[in-house]
This record gives C-alpha cells, structure tokens and sequence, in this order.
C-alpha cells in the first residue's frame, strides 16, 4: 500500500474533522476522496502530507511515517493544493523553475521536464506569459504542471477539478488518467463533483463528518439491497395493501391498472402473496441498483 491511514482523527479546538478514519490505496491505484464541504478531505490530505498532526492514528505514506519524516514524503510525493498560490508577476516556466529548483532537479533536466509539462497540460502556448494573466482554468492547470515536474510517485490532488468548466475538467481527468497510464502514477485526489470524478476513478470513498461512510470500486458500489417490482391487473384493494405495509418503501401508478414499486429485500414473499390473492400479476421483480450518485446524494443532501 502506497497510503495507509488507520484510525485518523483530528480535532481543531472542539471542532472533530476526522473520526477514525480508515484509508488504503495501492500502488497504480487513482482513488477519490468525495465528499461534502466540511466532511474531511482536505483534513486528510494534510495529515498525509505531514502539513498536519494527527490528533490519533497512524499514517504511513510511500512508506515513511509523515509525522516523523515530513521531508521524505515531501520528496516523494507531489501536492496540488485547494488554492495553488503563484508567484503573479513570473511566467509559467519560471514558476516551474522554481519548483524545479527548489526540488534539486539539474538544469538540463528541469528545462526537459517543464517543457515537457506544460505541453501535457496544455499550457505551451502561454509559457511565457506572467501569471497574473492566467484564468482560473489556466492556473488549475499549471498547478498540474507543478507536481508533474517532480515526477512523483504519488500526486495529491485537492480538488483539481474546481471552478473548472466541464471541459476543461474532463481533459485535466483524462490527463491524470493519463499519467497513471503512461508513468505509473498513484493518484489521490479529492472533489464533491461525484459525477466528474466517477469515470476516472478505480475506487472511491466518501466522506462525511470525518467518517468513511461508503468505499469500494465504482462498479461495486451500486449494487445494494432492495428491490424493484412492476404489477399489473393491479385493482384499487391490491394497491390499498401494498400502501399498508411497512416493505412496500414506494408505491406509485404508472400506467392503468399498473403499479411500480420499491419494496425491501424481506417484503418479496409477502408481495407474490398480496398480488396473487388479489388477482394481479408481477411483470417484473428485480433487485435495485442504487447509483454511486444515489449514495452520495444521501449524505449530501443533509
Ligand atoms: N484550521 C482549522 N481550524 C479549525 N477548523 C478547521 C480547520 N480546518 C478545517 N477545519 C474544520 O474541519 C472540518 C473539515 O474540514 P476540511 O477542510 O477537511 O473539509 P473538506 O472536505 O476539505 O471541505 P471542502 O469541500 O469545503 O474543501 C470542517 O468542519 C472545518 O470547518
Ligand atoms: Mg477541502
């Protein structure tokens, strides 16, 4: 495991923003931390990057010990923060240069790797343009570049994908999708946009108030229980006692004499039973398929 955090919690002064929190990603893996504002995403990649202390747990990133050695996670790991902050009045490629700089990259090398960068992101044209004049979009980007040039094994994302438009963000996605592809990059990056994250993702967990409420792979996480049925022939004494029990979580007409309904897993006997003494038939019974969306939303919507 290339991130692994076990029982996290943190509190700021009487505020808990995580509650024992549980995180492994593996090596190749592009994982992402969704969640509402407020639940714990940033809290978490801070500690992970050693920006922070731990109220409780233990952390252990690229196999070093965050807490104890900052620097050697620091070395290994690249950080795209919420806000990327810039020096305004320098180009692109003289931002870079700093970062390559301050990261002990040789010239000839870091004059590769940042030419190299900005043309992944799609910034070779305004390389030399000050900083000052970037859009938002523009400064998300070269924030990529930022942690490109250090050629990480394991790039942290806050929120890469932030006030960008829905293109811009799907071509920073496919980047990242990319890199991983390409370079062999773990990627961990955080967003409240389940919907733009979902596809690029291998796992996702989510958040919310500093718990790890749902995780697993995409595809696995829509699948849960419950059940979907469609009656018909269905007469107004059938549909009256369907409404009375407690299983039947929905149910509503969709066509004469046709009724769709939700029904947890336990009222499938009771169903069969119902529609067969009233002189119905099941057209359909299936089990529902909650989307990863229907999930976040339930957490979200709070
Ligand atoms: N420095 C701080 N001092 C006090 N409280 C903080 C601090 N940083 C975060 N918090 C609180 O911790 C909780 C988690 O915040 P965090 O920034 O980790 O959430 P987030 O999931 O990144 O949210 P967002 O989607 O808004 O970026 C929130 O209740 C927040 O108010
Ligand atoms: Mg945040």
């Amino acid at each position: 495991m290339i991130v692994e955090a076990k029982g996290l919690k943190k509190e700021y002064r009487g505020v808990r923003a995580l509650d024992g929190l549980d995180l492994a990603i593996a090596e190749g893996e592009i994982y992402g931390l969704l969640g509402p504002n407020g639940s714990g995403k940033t809290t978490t990649i801070l500690i992970l990057l050693g920006l922070t202390e731990p109220t409780a747990g233990a952390v252990r990133v690229c196999g070093h010990d965050p807490v104890r050695e900052p620097l050697a996670v620091k070395r290994l790991v690249g950080y795209m923060p919420e806000k990327v902050g810039f020096y305004e009045e320098l180009s692109a490629v003289e931002n870079l240069r700093y970062i390559t700089r301050l990261n002990g990259i040789p010239e000839g090398e870091a004059r590769r790797r940042i030419a190299e960068a900005l043309e992944q992101v799609g910034l070779r044209e305004v390389a030399h343009r000050p900083v000052a004049t970037f859009s938002h979009g523009m400064r998300q980007r070269l924030g990529l570049a930022d942690v490109l040039v250090k050629r990480p094994k394991l790039a942290i994302l806050d929120e890469p994908t932030s006030g960008i438009d829905p293109e811009g963000a799907a071509q920073i996605l496919d980047l990242i999708r990319r890199l991983r592809d390409e370079a062999g990059m773990t990627v961990l990056l955080s967003s409240h946009l389940l919907h733009q994250v979902q596809r690029v993702c291998d796992r996702v967990g989510i958040l919310h108030r500093g718990r790890m409420v749902a995780e697993g792979r995409v595809a696995e996480l829509t699948a849960s229980g419950g059940y979907l049925a469609r009656v018909g022939r269905a007469s107004p004494r059938l549909r009256a006692r369907l409404e009375a029990e407690d299983w039947a979580l929905a149910v509503e007409e969709v066509g004469p004499g046709e009724l769709a309904l939700t029904l947890a897993e336990d009222g499938r006997p009771a169903l069969l039973r119902f529609v067969a003494e009233e002189g119905g038939v099941v057209l359909e019974l299936r089990p529902k398929q909650p989307t990863l969306e229907e999930i976040y939303l339930r957490y979200f919507r709070e």
